[in-house]
């Protein structure tokens, strides 16, 4: 159960604004609902003052991302266009006392709805980075919306991508890219101090992982009738095969994550990411 604040389950019981503005002077639509979570935000403007006077939402998406979009839509109430391009995601976030860290995508959706509606609003094209290569096809995420978030939030993992984008939250095979990306972003040159303070040769630093697996993480995974192979490194990469019980175990991606990957960042170094070798 998530740990949400009294404002997000405030929002989420008795969200504000839902519905639809017939004749809205804006319209963003974000997500899909083949990725879990999907927005669609409207936008009525006064002539007058050129104001925002109406702001309404429909969405199909879980507690936060119902919240994020109620709490989006009574920010915005009353503001200059100006003034609501300057939202962030951490602006929804915090009018709602946080949302969980593992939740601040929906945070994202609403911000990124909201530069959609008035982008349609201003008739400008909606950028949808068409160039930008597809990094995680599991929620179809783009270089360019990685970039962005990564800078906007000040993100340093590739955990924390996953939290703000969804992307590395399902088959993990995007995960290298997004790593590479914060290294791109972060420069590469935090690497080897980090290698180097560790005091570990690569070799040495292989041979930690292995016993690591074999002597902390095997023995739990066989408690309960699973187990774990050591396939490949690459790097910060660690290749794995989870077998009995493991394989296959619709906790698997959770196992990875919470117990390998965690594990393996304590005792060996926080910038290792787990990898699932297709079976
Ligand atoms: S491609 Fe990104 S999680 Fe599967």
């Amino acid at each position: 159960m998530w740990d949400y604040t009294k404002s997000v389950m405030d929002h989420f019981t008795n969200p504000r604004n839902v519905g639809k503005i017939e004749n809205a002077d804006g319209i963003g639509e974000v997500g899909s609902l083949a990725c879990g979570d999907a927005l669609k935000l409207y936008l009525k403007i006064n002539p007058e003052t050129g104001k925002i006077e109406d702001a309404k939402f429909q969405t199909f998406g879980c507690a936060s991302a119902i919240a994020s979009a109620s709490a989006l839509t009574e920010i915005i109430k009353g503001m200059s266009l100006e003034d609501a391009a300057k939202i962030t995601n951490d602006d929804i976030a915090k009018f709602l006392g946080g949302l969980p860290e593992q939740k601040m995508h929906c945070s994202v959706m609403g911000k990124e709805a909201l530069e959609a509606a008035i982008a349609n609003l201003k008739g400008e094209k909606i950028v949808e980075h068409e160039e930008a290569p597809v990094i995680c096809k599991c929620f179809w995420v783009d270089e360019e919306k990685i970039r962005h978030v990564i800078k906007e939030n000040d993100l340093k993992t590739v955990e924390d991508v996953t939290h703000y984008t969804k992307a590395g939250g399902g088959c993990g095979g995007c995960i290298p890219d997004i790593q590479r990306i914060l290294d791109e972003m972060h420069g590469s040159a935090q690497k080897p101090q980090q290698e180097q303070k560790s005091g570990m040769t690569n070799l040495q630093r292989i041979k930690l992982i292995s016993e690591t697996i074999e002597n902390k993480i095997a023995p739990m995974l066989r408690m309960d009738g699973g187990d774990i192979e050591l396939v490949d490194i690459e790097g910060k990469n660690v290749i794995v095969k989870l077998r009995g019980a493991c394989a296959g175990c619709p906790g698997a991606r959770a196992t990875l994550q919470n117990l390998v990957q965690e594990t393996l960042r304590k005792e060996v170094s926080p910038e290792i990411n787990i990898i699932e070798a297709s079976q």
